[in-house]
């Protein structure tokens, strides 16, 4: 509903699961799709490490069904979303696209996975056009305040976690470890602002267009540049004048102490890089956040 307030278009939706190979099949028959970006995925760490049958099922089941839909339309361009998280705990910083690959955990597992079937996808139909990519920590939201993150439950990522807590939702936020080998202790991240997300997939549909024939390619999509926890804390006070309530804890398992991307091969061979700054980001998060509160009291009133 959001997204047809802002472009002012009527988005038809089918509500699905993506693992439903014959729905898609039918789909792909009624639509003749310019592109596809398939999203549709589980993505908390932690409750993939305690449920890793439904991070199977669904992450590793819902492209085997799509991709038994694009098989019967060769020529679809297909954009994958990836993750950072398939460099495992990387021996250095920042990571390129060519470095090993690994996975601390079975969401990691199946996004490691994902991008092995995609490969091999492709060795079988090699007139096949697809992109992976790999993103890195992508915080913020829309600049209308109308679509962002808004986790069910308690949120795992740290940014949806500070705008609850400085909004009263939250008690405080713990900083998992103080100890690491990083600058300040605390854990160094890439964090991407999602408009620049965003436009790495317009970027990345336009790149598989242009291609005359079959491609196979990962780019990672991130800015560049690591920020640690203490740092994006320091930013969100700055940019809002909000004093969080917040305390050091013991290190999360499974967290890798630092990770950030080269951009060199995106900048290069997608001609996209990040434009907003982590400020702009964490603004935008906020005001997403005090929008949300508003609309939620509206609903309840
Ligand atoms: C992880 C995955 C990433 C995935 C993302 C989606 C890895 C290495 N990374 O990112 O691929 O796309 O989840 O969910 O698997 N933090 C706190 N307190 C909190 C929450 C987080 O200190 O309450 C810290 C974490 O220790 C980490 C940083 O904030 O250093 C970012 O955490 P988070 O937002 O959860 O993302 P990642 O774990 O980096």
């Amino acid at each position: 509903n959001r997204l047809q307030v802002l472009t002012k278009r009527n988005i038809p939706v089918y509500n699905f699961s993506c693992c439903d190979a014959d729905k898609l099949i039918q789909l792909f028959e009624k639509y003749e799709f310019a592109g596809v970006i398939h999203f549709a995925a589980d993505k908390a760490v932690g409750e993939s490490v305690a449920n890793p049958l439904k991070y199977f099922d669904n992450n590793i089941g819902g492209l085997i069904s799509l991709l038994k839909a694009i098989t019967q339309h060769p020529n679809t361009k297909l954009v994958f979303s990836s993750s950072c998280t398939v460099y495992g705990n990387p021996a250095s910083y920042p990571v390129k696209e060519s470095f090993p690959l690994g996975f601390n955990s079975p969401y990691g597992f199946t996004k490691l996975c994902n991008e092995q079937m995609l490969e091999q996808f492709y060795n079988a139909f090699p007139n096949a056009k697809i992109c992976a990519l790999r993103y890195f920590n992508p915080i913020g939201a829309h600049e209308s305040a109308l679509i962002g993150e808004e986790p069910i439950g308690t949120p795992n990522n740290l940014v949806p976690f500070i705008t609850q807590t400085a909004a009263g939702l939250r008690a405080e936020l713990t900083v998992f470890g103080n100890d690491y080998d990083t600058p300040d202790g605390s854990c160094l991240r890439d964090y991407i602002h999602v408009m620049d997300l965003a436009e790495a997939h317009v970027a990345a549909l336009k790149y598989l267009e242009a291609k005359k024939e079959g491609c196979h390619t990962v780019f990672n999509i991130g800015t560049g540049v690591p920020t640690s926890v203490l740092e994006l804390i320091q930013v969100f006070e700055q940019e809002t004048g909000e004093t969080l309530n917040w305390k050091f804890g013991p290190r999360r398992s499974g967290d890798v102490p630092a990770i950030y991307a080269s951009v060199e091969k995106s900048h290069k061979e997608l001609g996209w890089s990040a434009k907003r700054s982590v400020n702009e980001a964490i603004s935008s998060a906020w005001k997403f956040q005090k929008n949300s509160i508003l609309t939620n009291l509206s609903k309840n009133e």
